[in-house]
């Protein structure tokens, strides 16, 4: 039996030479290869966005997402070296800060990727003042609750309902510090939109700012996808209702 070589460029990540297909990111390569970067805006199968900067690596000197840089033959990129695993830390106690993160109150405890992320990048104690914002619970909608507390803004949410479920139910108003999710109905509440528990858009959010109603603890604390094992050997599960997205990048 003969085995083809596999002679697609590569480019080094943390001293190991991860191949690559032109087009792909870092971040694809890097996970198609089995390496784990931090991630939370980052899903394979949709759009690249950006926003939550957790996967920032060096690449050649300059500290850059790996979900949006494109992969190339010259690039040596380090992903988790002390400076970059601080830069990491930094970003996720933003993160805390901004919203209402209240772990062991939370339901999506041991599913939620937000925590377990924080977990790998070993953060340890809060650093900026805590803003504690107002931020109300939709719970208007017969079969989920959207918790705005929760939010981290990552748009997977967006993404699922406008590119998947071809409903665009969410997105985002608002700049920086005053962005908020919202809801396409004139009421403001989920209630009022056409979303169903079925949506892709039900199932993406990495924290617990979507969950379905009546689901809460039927997996108990302790027993989740999280608590059995970090999020580095779990990677990204396949939301239960994943469909594949048309002409986009899909994770080899
Ligand atoms: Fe992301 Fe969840 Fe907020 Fe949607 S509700 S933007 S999926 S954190
Ligand atoms: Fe890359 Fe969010 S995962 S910016």
């Amino acid at each position: 039996m003969t085995h083809l070589a596999d002679d697609r460029p590569r480019f080094v990540l943390d001293g190991r030479r991860i191949p690559f297909t032109p087009g792909q990111t870092i971040m694809d390569a890097a996970l198609a290869a089995g390496v784990y970067i931090p991630h939370l805006c980052h899903k394979p199968g949709f759009a690249p966005h950006g926003s939550c900067r957790v996967c920032v690596v060096r690449a050649n000197g300059r500290e850059l997402s790996a979900c949006t840089a494109p992969a190339t033959a010259d690039l040596e990129v380090e992903s988790e070296t002390d400076d970059i695993r601080a830069l990491r830390v930094a970003v996720l106690q933003m993160l805390f800060a901004e919203g209402n993160h209240v772990c062991p109150a939370c339901e999506a405890s041991g599913d939620c990727a937000l925590q377990a992320v924080a977990y790998h990048c070993g953060m340890l104690t809060p650093r900026f003042p805590q803003r504690f914002p107002r931020r109300a619970v939709d719970a208007s909608h017969p079969d989920v609750i959207l918790d705005h507390n929760r939010c981290i803004l990552c748009e997977l949410c967006v993404r699922a309902s406008r590119d998947h479920d071809r409903k665009a139910v969410f997105a985002v108003s608002g700049r920086g510090i005053a962005s908020r999710l919202i809801v396409d109905a004139p009421s403001g509440t989920l209630g009022d939109t056409d979303f169903s528990i079925d949506d892709l858009a039900a199932h993406v959010c990495p924290v617990g700012a979507i969950l379905p109603r009546g689901q809460a603890f039927r997996v108990p604390i302790g027993k989740r996808r999280y608590d059995r094992a970090p999020i580095s050997a779990v990677g990204d599960v396949a939301a239960p209702q994943a469909v594949e997205p048309e002409a986009q990048e899909v994770e080899p």
